[in-house]
């Protein structure tokens, strides 16, 4: 490692493990916040439990010696400096401390309180670097208003579009914002010179069972998975529950139901490894004694590559319009989320292995179901992700869980990865000269 940039400065440091207490009193102060009576949390982007939590995270920051700064999308962030001046690149580690409604502590929150434990041994050992490390806690991962928000304008990837047409109301979308100082013509802004970036790293809990099947600590993720969302509004015609026949009724709840079955059976029988839910419906007018006028369904679907994701969009769209027009239904489509799937950096995924190598654990490579801000970050920059362990495979639920030492090996593998990162930094850089 290059160590000639400072005098007492640290160079190579096989021996350096986190100091575990200290993470587990950020992950228990975390999970406090907005934490539900079956041991979960509540954060939902930009509400008060969420904001509080970033509040929590950028007041330690700051309580041990980290420059701390909110960008234009709200994401909040935590800078180790490791050379006298600013240097011309930065490493980023992430993750979100929102969480799904009624979500599990370990989403998200694992990655950005190992993360901050990080940047705080990397400080306090002083140890020289061929790159600053950002520590970013996103906003809105999980989709709220926008999906993957925070990390989507830090890469670019951001349009007015998506900020024009949110998973939730316009204006409670705006309200949210004003009341987290943020300014939505200016979300822009948070976009990166992918020259300042030397990579973005992060560590989350698997959400599957394929760890704990194959007994391994730790999953090096090789690519993330694509989703596609959309809002459908299936629209028939209000009249009285009571006097109106079976049989002259343009029921949009029927429509709606018939279109959910058909499109898990259609996607179980003819693409294997893909997945669609519907995972809301909201009946208009809403009342027992109303045939349901309209009904909005919250649709997405995920797929390994962009052709299986093309396949499944025109053919559960058509199912859609297939069982509007069976129940004589009228259906309009509003797009909404696109994140593309994407491959984890080679370099990355070695790096990972390697530190979870010498850290004595036993590594998989995996990819991931699950969407995460690093596929975002991966259309900017190199990048990898960290897989750790869960429990039952549970995953946006209170009954999330992992063990405490899974966390730890976690924690110690991110840590190890930024070295070994530096280490090929700085290897390039000898080779150039
Ligand atoms: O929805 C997801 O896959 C992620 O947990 N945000
Ligand atoms: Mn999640
Ligand atoms: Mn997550």
């Amino acid at each position: 490692m290059d160590t000639d940039r400072s005098n007492d400065s640290r160079g190579p440091t096989p021996e350096l493990r986190i100091d575990a207490e200290r993470f587990q009193k950020d992950f228990e102060e975390l999970a406090a916040i907005g934490a539900t009576r079956d041991s979960g949390v509540d954060r939902p982007a930009l509400s008060e439990p969420h904001l509080e939590a970033r509040k929590w995270f950028l007041a330690k920051a700051k309580q041990v010696g980290l420059e701390a700064r909110i960008d234009a999308a709200g994401n909040h962030i935590a800078i180790a400096r490791t050379g006298p001046e600013p240097q011309p690149r930065s490493l980023l580690l992430g993750s979100h401390l929102d969480s799904v409604p009624q979500g599990g502590r370990y989403d998200g929150a694992l990655g950005v309180s190992a993360g901050l434990e990080v940047l705080r041994v990397i400080t306090e050992e002083n140890i020289a670097l061929p790159f600053d490390v950002e520590l970013y806690d996103f906003t809105d991962e999980e989709g709220r208003f926008v999906g993957l928000m925070g990390s989507q304008a830090l890469a670019g990837l951001l349009t007015r579009d998506q900020l024009q047409t949110p998973g939730q109301d316009l204006g409670i979308f705006h309200e949210a914002l004003d009341r987290s100082g943020m300014d939505v013509s200016r979300i822009l802004e948070a976009a990166r010179d992918p020259g300042s970036l030397a990579g973005y790293l992060e560590l989350h809990i698997e959400q599957g069972l394929r760890l704990v099947e194959a007994e391994a600590d730790l999953g090096i993720v090789t690519s993330i998975v694509g989703i596609r969302s959309f809002r459908l509004h299936f629209i028939g015609r209000a009249d009285h529950a009571g006097t109106t026949p079976l049989d002259k009724r343009f029921d949009a709840g029927l429509g709606a139901a018939a279109f959910n079955l058909a499109a898990h059976q259609h996607v179980g029988r003819n693409h294997p490894g893909c997945v669609v839910t519907v995972g809301n419906m909201e009946f208009s007018p809403g009342a027992f004694n109303v045939v349901p006028k309209g009904v909005d369904v919250a649709l997405e679907f995920r797929a390994e590559t962009e052709e299986e994701l093309d396949a499944l969009e025109s053919e559960i769209l058509s199912l859609a319009a297939e069982q509007a027009q069976v129940f004589s239904l009228a259906l309009e489509i509003d797009r909404l989320e696109r994140a593309a799937s994407v491959v984890m950096d080679p370099g990355f995924q070695k790096a990972a292995a390697h530190a979870g190598g010498a850290l004595g654990l036993k590594s998989l490579p995996l990819s991931s179901g699950a969407g995460h801000d690093a596929q975002s970050l991966a259309q900017a920059c190199p990048a990898g992700m960290i897989f750790i362990p869960s429990q039952g495979g549970f995953s946006h639920s209170a009954r999330e869980s992992s063990e405490w030492t899974h966390c730890v090996n976690g924690a110690n593998a991110l840590l190890h990865t930024v070295l070994a990162l530096a280490e090929d930094a700085d290897r390039e850089k000898r080779e150039i000269r």
